[in-house]
């Protein structure tokens, strides 16, 4: 069985985790939480005035829906409020008891596998070099048509790299057991037959396999 069977992936803004996450979930019937939406959903409220604590508690799942927290902007409120820890405090029950749902989860985001689930089967950490996440997440917003700069997507991504590694509770780093993975000139679809044969390994070496 694989109830309580999490893949862990963590790293920077833009390297390819969620394209990741969401393919190999799909393939291994998997559910998947982008932990991102969560702080962005905070960053969301804050900027319309609610304090960051008191929004990180009231969060309700129809509240990760809107397009709009895709912008560049509440990337950095979501990086400024996720250094909060009441307002990581009041993510966490949420974020585990995704991870122990029946049929097994991938969670995305910067501390899954070092405080959120650190006992995962499967820890990633994915990286590629910052202009290279920069060029794709510009790519990637200018196709869905939003109004953004190369220069403010490659701002939004180095501030938000050094303040998400700089910040005191739950950093940005790799678990010492994670897995490393640079996709700076990767295909997606090799890098997604990599971690699938990755979490196949390891579930192919569980002892109740079959059960
Ligand atoms: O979830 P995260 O912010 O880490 O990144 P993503 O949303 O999965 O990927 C950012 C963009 O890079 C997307 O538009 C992906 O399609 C693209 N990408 C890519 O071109 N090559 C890869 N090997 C991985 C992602
Ligand atoms: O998709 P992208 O990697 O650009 O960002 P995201 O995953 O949506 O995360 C937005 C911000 O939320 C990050 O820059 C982090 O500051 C914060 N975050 C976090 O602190 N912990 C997580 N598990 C996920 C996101």
């Amino acid at each position: 069985t694989t109830n309580g069977f999490t893949v862990a992936i963590d790293g920077p803004a833009a390297s390819g985790k969620g394209t990741i996450s969401k393919a190999v979930a799909a393939h291994f019937g998997f559910a998947h939480l982008d932990t991102g939406l969560l702080y962005r959903a905070v960053a969301g409220k804050t900027l319309q005035g609610q304090s960051p604590a008191e929004a990180a508690r009231a969060l309700v799942p129809g509240d990760l829906e809107h397009d709009d927290l895709r912008r560049p902007s509440v990337a950095q409120e979501a990086s400024r409020v996720a250094a909060i820890p009441e307002v990581r405090a009041a993510l966490v029950d949420f974020q585990r008891s995704f991870a122990a749902r029946a049929g097994g989860a991938v969670l995305d985001g910067r501390d899954i596998g070092t405080v959120i689930c650190p006992q995962a089967q499967v820890k990633l950490f994915v990286t590629a070099d910052a202009e290279v996440r920069a060029e794709r997440r510009y790519a990637e917003l200018a196709g869905k048509g939003m109004d953004v700069t190369p220069e403010e997507v490659l701002k939004d991504v180095l501030a938000r790299d050094a303040r998400d590694m700089g910040r005191a509770d739950a950093p940005l780093k790799p678990a010492t057991d994670a897995v490393r993975i640079d996709t700076s000139t990767m295909a997606i679809a090799d890098a997604v037959a990599e971690v699938a044969a990755l979490i196949q390994g390891v579930l192919d070496r569980m002892p109740d396999k079959g059960a």
